[in-house]
């Protein structure tokens, strides 16, 4: 099984450990928020549509994600499989990647659920600092979270396509349970 998407709340630890699993298993880590950062920082349309939403730690439209997704789903190196982070975040994008991976013959994946608390998360953040980093932003970012994102918990969990992982540990701990979570 090489097809994992990272489901979680920001600062839960996605980006780091969705580029270890990368590494370990060979296959590319697609996040959708550097693929938008990146679109944003070479000034192209759909960076500047995007810093918008960005910003205010909103989510940007699903119809240009999804167009972003189907474009890097559809590229050669993902033949053996990926990473996906940060996508999907709403139950609207988890529906388009189904049928997406049906229509490219990719339909067995894994969902890593990475959890953390919130006042963990909140510090982590903090600390590092991004643009959207800062607190009020984080605050919209984790409501946003809890309304549009968390209910694919339930989604993938329905499916039995769910693995839950405690973010709440050193990333060291963290890559250990999921290494062991994803070779069982
Ligand atoms: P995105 O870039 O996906 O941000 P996020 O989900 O908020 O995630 P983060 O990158 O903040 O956290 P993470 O869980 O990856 O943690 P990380 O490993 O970085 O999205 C940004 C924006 O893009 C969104 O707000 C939205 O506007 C837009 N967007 C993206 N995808 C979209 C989509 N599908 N639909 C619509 N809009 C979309 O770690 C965080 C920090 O914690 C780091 O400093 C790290 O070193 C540290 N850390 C990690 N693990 C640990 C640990 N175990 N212990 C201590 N510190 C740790």
């Amino acid at each position: 099984m090489t097809r994992f998407i990272f489901l979680g709340p920001p600062g839960a630890g996605k980006g780091t450990q969705a580029e270890i699993l990368a590494d370990y298993s060979h296959i590319p880590h697609i996040s959708t928020g550097d693929i938008l950062r990146a679109a944003l920082q070479g000034q192209t349309p759909l960076g500047m549509k995007a810093q918008f939403y960005m910003d205010k730690g909103e989510l940007v439209p699903d119809d240009l994600v999804q167009d972003m997704v189907r474009e890097r789903l559809s590229q050669d190196d993902t033949k053996y499989g990926w990473i996906l982070d940060g996508f999907p975040r709403t139950v609207l994008q988890a529906a388009f990647l189904s049928l997406l991976l049906d229509e490219l013959d990719q339909l067995q994946v894994k969902v890593i659920n990475l959890d953390a608390p919130d006042n963990v998360v909140m510090s982590r953040l903090l600390e590092r600092g991004r643009k959207d980093d800062a607190e009020d932003v984080i605050r919209r970012r984790l409501e946003i979270y809890r309304s549009d994102t968390a209910p694919l918990i339930d989604y993938y969990q329905q499916r039995k396509l769910l693995v839950v992982i405690n973010g709440n540990q050193t990333p060291e701990e963290v890559t250990a349970e999921l290494k062991s979570a994803v070779s069982s």
